[in-house]
């Protein structure tokens, strides 16, 4: 008996690997304990007091100043600590903020080895911005074990990956890659999670030094925080990075950690609804004469689900597909969308598209641009949590704007059945 479309969906949702166990529980109860404050207010409240009193000169309650540490940036630092597997978690202003205080782990003259195809804004910082403070950064596409392993120099300290990675969407076998870099002794791997959150792939648990986010995207989800996360298992890690959070002082204001911490008790629901509408607007691009190719790692067509669903437990709703045609045809079709909205960033509960070569990556150099795929007929979709029926329509539409002489078969079908 052939299989129903739902069937189908449901086999490709079920084939990763199960969540992590207790995740939803951590995420809403791990740090939040209502006993830490003398209201004992259910939900944590917003600290918003810059300084904290002392009994006695150096003798306080655990808060001193808020660079240093803030009462409710704390309960968000516990609760993701607690869904990353991790021991210790930091929370940051942006981004690339936690980018820069990562960078600040090294000295001048060491080498970073970064993944070639990064978020653009990565790439600027190492390229254009650590570069000028004395930091070496090599470009290497790290998917290949061989490329990364012949590029480790004696400098090199720092191996930085993305996966899957902004925009192109390949995949990096994490545990493997992480067997190569610490044979070289001690290097610090760091994955950008941003695209998977925790929900979906847990880098520490396969041997990288610190998982890294832009929780400005899903961890908190809902498109109105700019923020970075770090979580690490080494002792040693931590208490730098604390050091640094606080001597170079790039932290996220209290009502931002406040939240995202009340993003993040939704992150499995919201992460599920993603994948499951991902899935079904993939198969649907796919199916579209107007489209040239789908990129997303939550199908068996990307060539490396089976890595995918060896280190993941789903996927998000982030995509990439080139549309047929010209860059003529990626304009028209991105400026009659109705529902998505044209813009920058991702992995909110909102429908997003964006045009990677102009918008996220005018950044990466052309000639890079051409050699990893990042073309003018390339469409980055983050594909949010409304209804997919609505999603699928307006994608429809917009397709059609883009390539008004193509009648599609279900549009042949249709015409037949009326006549
Ligand atoms: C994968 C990835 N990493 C890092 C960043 C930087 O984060 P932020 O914008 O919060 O500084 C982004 C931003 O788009 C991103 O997509």
């Amino acid at each position: 008996m052939a299989m129903s479309a739902g069937d189908q969906e449901s086999e490709l949702l079920s084939g990763f690997q199960p969540p992590f166990e207790h995740f939803a529980t951590r995420a809403l109860h791990v740090g939040q304990e209502p006993e830490q404050w003398t209201s004992m207010a259910v939900v944590p409240p917003i600290s918003l007091s810059t300084t904290f009193k002392q009994s006695a000169p150096g003798k306080h309650a655990g808060f001193e100043y808020s660079r240093s540490g803030n009462p409710t940036r704390n309960c968000l630092e516990k609760a993701i600590a607690a869904v990353d597997g991790a021991k210790y978690s930091l929370a940051f202003a942006s981004g690339l903020a936690t980018t820069m205080t990562i960078a600040h782990l090294l000295k001048s003259g060491d080498n970073i080895i970064c993944m070639n195809d990064v978020y653009g804004g990565t790439n600027r910082y190492f390229c254009k911005v650590a570069s000028e403070m004395g930091l070496e950064t090599s470009l290497v596409d790290c998917t290949s074990l061989k490329c990364l392993d012949a590029a480790i120099k004696p400098n090199t300290k720092l191996v930085w990956i993305e996966t899957p990675t902004n925009p192109m969407m390949s995949v990096t076998d994490i545990k493997a890659c992480a067997e190569t870099v610490h044979k070289h002794g001690d290097i610090i791997l760091v994955v950008d999670n941003t695209f998977m959150s925790a929900y979906f792939q847990r880098p520490l648990a396969l041997g990288a030094d610190i998982c890294m986010y832009s929780a400005t995207k899903y961890m908190n989800g809902h498109s109105d925080v700019v923020m970075g996360l770090a979580s690490m298992n080494r002792d040693d890690l931590y208490e730098r990075l604390k050091f640094l959070q606080n001597a170079i002082g790039a932290v996220p204001s209290p009502f931002d950690c406040y939240m995202c911490n009340r993003g993040l008790k939704t992150l499995a629901l919201r992460m599920k609804q993603h994948f499951k509408n991902a899935v079904i607007v993939a198969q649907f691009l796919e199916a579209d004469p107007r489209v040239e190719k789908v990129i997303f790692p939550g199908l068996p067509s990307h060539p490396q689900y089976k890595l995918m669903k060896q280190q993941c437990t789903g996927s998000s709703g982030m995509m990439v597909f080139l549309i047929k045609g010209g860059l003529k045809n990626a304009e028209t079709f991105l400026q009659n969308l109705k529902l998505f909205a044209l813009a920058e960033s991702l992995g909110g509960y909102e429908s997003l598209a964006e045009h990677p070569a102009i918008m996220t990556h005018a950044s990466v150099l052309k000639k890079d641009r051409d050699m990893l795929g990042i073309s003018d007929t390339l469409i980055r979709l983050s594909i949010g949590l409304e209804d997919v029926a609505d999603i699928i329509e307006d994608l429809r539409q917009a397709l059609k704007a883009a390539h008004p002489n193509v009648i599609t078969p279900v549009e042949k079908s249709n015409k037949s059945l009326r006549n």
